[in-house]
């Protein structure tokens, strides 16, 4: 049971995520398998409700950036194949070995000769640096010498060979074509090395879906399946939809006479008399600082504009011109507008043991009036989805739409 006393939640909608890996997997056919990033708690959604639905959506594999976080997925026993794409040191890929978990190794030769004996055959992606400069290695050369070291070990089984393209959202795809050039000549230099990889990857979800011919065996997709598009410039010609909705609840409303100030530092002063909101949601939640003055949240299917600084718990919102405001009206952060009957009196007069069902149901049963778009929020912050995504704090409560009995494709 989720005790809430504090009325700051997300609504994280399973079937959605589900329905979106569908959508791509449909998209990219049958010989094409699907790899979910869900590292970084599945994009802030939770790892292991995320690794439950994608299967439901005909993911194959789950991308994690550590052991820790696949340890967490395998404990949750999920059926999917699990690829750690981030560096792992010994003791992790020792790990990852038990806990039948691939890994990305992108060291020399004698890195991978120097690697301990593993108790049970590890499998090995190795990864090819082809312009992105964060991980892999440099040269075909260096690809070739590093797949012989592992291919040599009885302990490793060379089984995927990739990678990860900079730009390939922007939609001059110079920088992209390069990498995959670069990558195509890697690949056939291993070829004639009499070099077998059955797996090859290298694009995330702009590559997949703005790139047909880029595909390969697999694909990595992360924020697609979250139901964004990489570019918000650029939208994606597939109906994906948000996955993860965040709502707070208004704590007090207060007139402000014209030249009272709102918030640390004062940098808000009422040009005229106005009714200002407080909403228990601020910056240690995800809600970024920079949306100090910027930001845009909903309140009764109206958009209002967030005023003074953003604080560590706490924001305010200018409720002057949206009708009968009052403490308990639910304030939509990102995503679809909350539901009218779903206020914080409603929220309150639920048994706590019903809370959770009862928000999932209204939100399920809620016309889409409206959204506040989270790539207009982010832009606001000046940054991207991913990261107000990713930035959603432990103490904000999710609740989760479920999967069965009622799957919502639509
Ligand atoms: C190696 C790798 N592959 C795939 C992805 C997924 O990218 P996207 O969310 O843009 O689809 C990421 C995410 O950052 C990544 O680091």
């Amino acid at each position: 049971m989720i005790k809430l006393y504090r009325y700051t939640f997300a609504v994280v909608d399973l079937p959605r995520l589900a329905s979106n890996v569908a959508t791509i997997r449909d998209a990219l056919g049958p010989d094409v398998a699907v790899l979910v990033a869900a590292k970084a708690n599945g994009y802030g959604h939770g790892a292991v409700p995320v690794a439950r639905a994608v299967v439901h959506g005909g993911a194959e594999a789950l991308g994690l950036a550590s052991v820790e976080e696949a340890l967490e997925i395998r404990r949750a026993k999920s059926p999917l194949s699990l690829l750690v794409l981030g560096a792992i040191n010994a003791d992790g890929a020792v790990a990852a070995s038990m806990a039948d978990i691939a890994v990305t190794l992108s060291g020399s030769p004698e890195e991978i000769e120097n690697l301990p004996t593993m108790p049970k055959p590890l499998v090995v992606h190795l990864k090819l640096d082809t312009g992105m400069g964060r991980l892999g290695l440099r040269t075909a050369e260096e690809l070739i010498a590093t797949a012989k070291a592992v291919v040599a070990r009885p302990d490793l089984r060379l089984v995927g060979v990739y990678t990860h393209l900079a730009s390939a959202d922007d939609p001059d795809g110079r920088h992209a074509q390069g990498q995959i050039a670069r990558f195509e000549h890697a690949l056939a230099s291993l070829t004639e090395a009499g070099i077998q990889v059955p797996i090859v990857h290298a694009s995330n979800t702009a590559g997949a879906l703005y790139h047909s011919d880029w595909r390969y065996q697999m694909v990595r997709i992360g924020i697609g399946a979250y139901g964004y598009s990489p570019n918000s410039e650029w939208p994606l010609q597939l109906p994906l939809r948000p996955v993860m909705h965040l709502y707070s609840v208004i704590t007090r409303v207060a007139t402000l006479d014209a030249g009272e100030t709102v918030s640390y530092g004062a940098t808000f002063v009422a040009p005229r008399r106005m009714r200002v909101a407080t909403v228990p949601i601020g910056y240690a939640d995800g809600y970024f600082r920079s949306l100090s003055n910027s930001g845009i949240t909903a309140v009764k299917g109206v958009e209002v504009p967030v005023v003074g600084r953003v604080c560590m718990d706490q924001l305010m919102i200018d409720v002057t011109d949206v009708e009968g405001v009052e403490v308990g009206d639910v304030v939509t952060l990102f995503g679809r507008y909350s539901p009218s009957s779903w206020d914080g009196g409603n929220i309150a007069k639920c048994k706590e043991a019903q809370r959770a069902e009862w928000i999932v149901q209204t939100f399920c049963r809620t016309d889409r009036i409206g959204e506040v778009s989270l790539d207009r929020v982010a832009k606001l912050a000046g940054t991207i989805s991913y990261e107000l995504l990713c930035a959603v704090s432990p103490r904000v409560v999710r609740f989760y739409v479920p999967l069965t009995p009622e799957r919502r494709f639509s």
